[in-house]
């Protein structure tokens, strides 16, 4: 892949895992961000398991929660310019749906909306090491839009290695940590033992654990952002 020429102006959500609530912590990011006056346009570059049918083609739930959490007035093959029926890794669900992964539709919308907006909000597609398309995984595609990461993990047993793994993985690949999301999607874990993983997760890798979602029963974007809001600096997420 060649490298774009582009500044830094944005953040890519990635995660320890698919599920891990990716999608509701990006979107309420992009919420906060379109709320505090920010010119802020948001990106799903890949989605796969794609079923509704809108404008005649499939579309990822993704990038429509995303879209309307942004305020966003963008064209919908801006923000997802990659759609499989599959859900399955990308470059699985590109063999099964025999299609191919559109990389100069991704670039280039990923230009347009970058050359656009102030700030970027960008959700990869499971975690770094998910396999888009052959020799390219999600921590490239991140590299390539020259995005520092957040990773949004579970404040659950195991978090602590999880965590450490996405950390190490994105090092390795040059890129920058911006930090660590903590996203509850179920009931209970507790405190000790969010703070506890996050003590550690700081300690051996120096990146910082900036909040803690709770697990919310009606969570929205807008909830999420009114979390956040209220627990962080727009700065950690800017
Ligand atoms: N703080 C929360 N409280 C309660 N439910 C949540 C919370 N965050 C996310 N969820 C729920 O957890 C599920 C997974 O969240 P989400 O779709 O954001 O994860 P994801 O990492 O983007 O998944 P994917 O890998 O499929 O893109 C969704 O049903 C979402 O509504
Ligand atoms: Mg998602």
């Amino acid at each position: 892949m060649k490298q774009n020429v582009l500044r830094e102006k944005g953040v890519f959500v990635t995660g320890t895992d698919t599920g891990v609530g990716k999608t509701l912590v990006a979107a309420g990011i992009a919420c906060l961000l379109h709320g505090s006056g920010v010119d802020v346009g948001v990106m799903k570059p890949v989605a796969t398991g794609g079923s509704k049918r809108a404008f005649g083609e499939l579309v990822s739930e993704d990038a429509l929660l995303m879209k309307g959490a942004a305020g966003s007035k963008d064209d919908y093959h801006l923000i997802n310019p990659v759609c499989l029926p599959s859900m399955m890794a990308p470059v699985v669900a590109s063999k099964v749906d025999r299609l191919q992964v559109d990389w100069d539709a991704i670039w280039s919308a990923y230009k347009t909306l970058s050359g656009r907006h102030k700030h970027l909000v960008v959700e990869g597609i499971g975690g770094l090491l998910v396999p888009v398309s052959e020799g390219v995984y999600v921590a490239d595609m991140a590299r390539k839009m020259k995005l520092p990461v957040l990773i949004v993990s579970r404040p659950t047993l195991g978090t602590i290695n999880h965590t450490l793994l996405t950390i190490e993985a994105a090092k390795k690949r040059r890129l920058r940590v911006k930090g660590v999301i903590f996203n509850s999607t179920n009931q209970g874990g507790g405190t000790l033992l969010a703070d506890t993983s996050k003590a550690e997760i700081e300690r051996h890798s120096g990146v910082p654990v900036i909040a803690n979602i709770p697990y919310m029963p009606s969570v929205t974007s807008a909830s999420i952002a009114t979390f956040l809001k209220r627990n962080i600096n727009l700065q950690d997420v800017m």
